[in-house]
């Protein structure tokens, strides 16, 4: 069966035969892991450079290793680069290259160093650059949320519960709910930026090495903070992945609950929004249909950023330390996550920034529902000195009438009012309406317009 090729030119030294085609297909993972292409050559220049200072290899080695590393990453770049599947992975694939572009030194580049330590640095530098992606992303988004709530922040619309109209909160106040949200996930992604900004090259295969390295020098020039204490832990980690995983799953759950309230509000039942064009779709036969698609796939990404978490978390729990061959599987699910959710929120983004909210629709709604019904029964215990509890069933009697007559509680006249509780003065109708309703609300981080000014400039010097 299997097809006799030649023993692997890294380690072939102990192998009689190549690997079976069925192996090679399992084991290779260059298919995917060249999206790390970039970070290998940089690993690899900054050891090199290491390598010499310390006076491991020559300096003409390091020089010639250095320029010949640069030489693959622009044929990479350039899309010349013929990856090859024998040689397994993007580490010695790159290797190989160099060895033909500049021969012997070639092989002094491993020196101190093992594919362990390489994938470890690699695979952290990749993530490290999408946390930088996710906060660029985060922060355009939140700056259009803060656009939106500023030129809505008298804007009432009716708060939700159970999805039933509860109380009048403003357009602005909605929207900072979200800017909070994305800003907990900046926050989330920057700290966890912090923790895996340590790093694991020279820790080797797992016991670290002989050889007199300097892994300050090679941390520092890779934008570390310090290298990783523990060589075992170094090549063994993969809590930075985990991390970002778990920040983009709690995000995409931000944006799918945005992205939900979206497509309901700009459903012909609710016209709360209007989406622009260029974020909607059309129907192949229902000439009238304009679909909200971008915001229904948002929704839908959190399903496979999820699956990512939960599929690292698996393939990592029950490993013994340090390395195995099972961790070259926590690649394509960060992969795909990472891209999903820098997709996800320059969707949002744009969305957000090109949606018009309806304000007479939104008005029309936030006084329907008997919204007003907490003010009033807040106002019988403010005037009338009422214990709440005797308040909320006076007023349920009122929202009852009211019911049963077809009306809005504004809409009561007074004698009615007096029927149920005959303290009731005409003041009461001052509480009754939506605007003095969100202006009431005045206690810290509640709808007051005032209220959301502050958080917004809050907001724009916190950015
Ligand atoms: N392609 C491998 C991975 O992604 C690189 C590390 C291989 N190390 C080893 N000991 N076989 O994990």
């Amino acid at each position: 069966m299997s097809d006799k090729k030649s023993a692997n030119a890294m380690w072939g030294g102990r192998f009689a035969s190549g690997p079976d085609a069925i192996m090679e297909a399992i084991n290779a993972s260059i298919s995917f892991d060249q999206r790390m292409a970039r970070q290998d050559i940089e690993g690899s220049r900054a050891h090199a450079a290491m390598l010499a200072a310390q006076g491991i290899i020559s300096d003409s080695d390091a020089k010639a290793i250095r320029e010949g590393l640069l030489t693959i990453l622009s044929e990479i770049e350039g899309g010349t680069f013929e990856f090859s599947t024998a040689l397994e992975d993007i580490h010695m694939n790159v290797e190989a290259r160099l060895k033909e572009l500049i021969g012997e030194p070639a092989g002094r580049l491993h020196t101190a160093r093992s594919r362990n330590d390489q994938v470890a640095l690699d695979f952290r530098m990749w993530v490290r650059d999408q946390v930088d992606a996710v906060v660029t992303g985060l922060t355009a988004l939140i700056g259009a949320l803060l656009d939106q709530a500023e030129a809505g922040t008298d804007m009432v619309m009716p708060g939700f519960t159970h999805l039933q109209v509860a109380q009048p909160v403003t357009w602005g106040h909605h929207m900072m709910a979200y800017v909070e949200m994305f800003g907990r996930d900046r926050a989330r992604f920057q700290d966890a930026r912090e923790r895996m900004n340590e790093s694991p090259l020279g820790a080797a295969a797992l016991a670290g090495t002989s050889f007199p390295i300097d892994r300050e020098m090679t941390a520092k020039a890779l934008g570390f903070d310090r290298p990783a204490a523990n060589s075992l832990d170094a090549v063994a980690d993969r809590d930075f992945a985990l991390e970002f995983l778990s920040g983009a799953s709690i995000c995409a759950t931000h944006l799918s609950r945005f992205a939900e309230e979206l497509v309901i509000w700009s459903s012909a039942q609710f016209r709360f929004v209007t989406l622009s064009d260029r974020f909607s779709t059309g129907s192949s036969i229902m000439p009238q249909k304009k679909n909200p698609d971008a915001a229904e796939l948002i929704r839908a990404k959190v399903g496979r950023i999820n699956g990512a978490l939960v599929g690292l978390l698996t393939v990592m729990k029950g490993l013994p330390l340090t390395y195995s061959k099972d961790m070259q599987e926590d690649k394509e699910q960060v992969f795909d996550a990472a891209d999903s959710l820098i997709l996800a929120l320059a969707a949002m983004t744009g969305m957000v920034g090109d949606m018009t909210p309806n304000a007479g629709n939104l008005r029309v709604a936030a006084a329907s529902g008997f919204s007003t019904a907490t003010d009033l029964a807040d106002w019988l215990v403010r005037e009338l000195g009422l214990p709440f509890r005797d308040a909320h069933h006076i007023t349920g009697a009122l929202v009852k009438m009211a019911e049963d007559q077809g009306c809005d509680l504004p809409d009561l006249t007074l004698e009615q009012m007096q029927s149920v509780n005959r303290d009731i003065t005409s003041q009461v109708f001052h509480v009754l309406g939506v605007d003095n309703s969100v202006r009431s609300r005045t206690s810290y981080g509640g709808t007051a317009p005032d209220n959301v000014r502050q958080q917004i400039v809050r907001w724009r010097q916190k950015l």
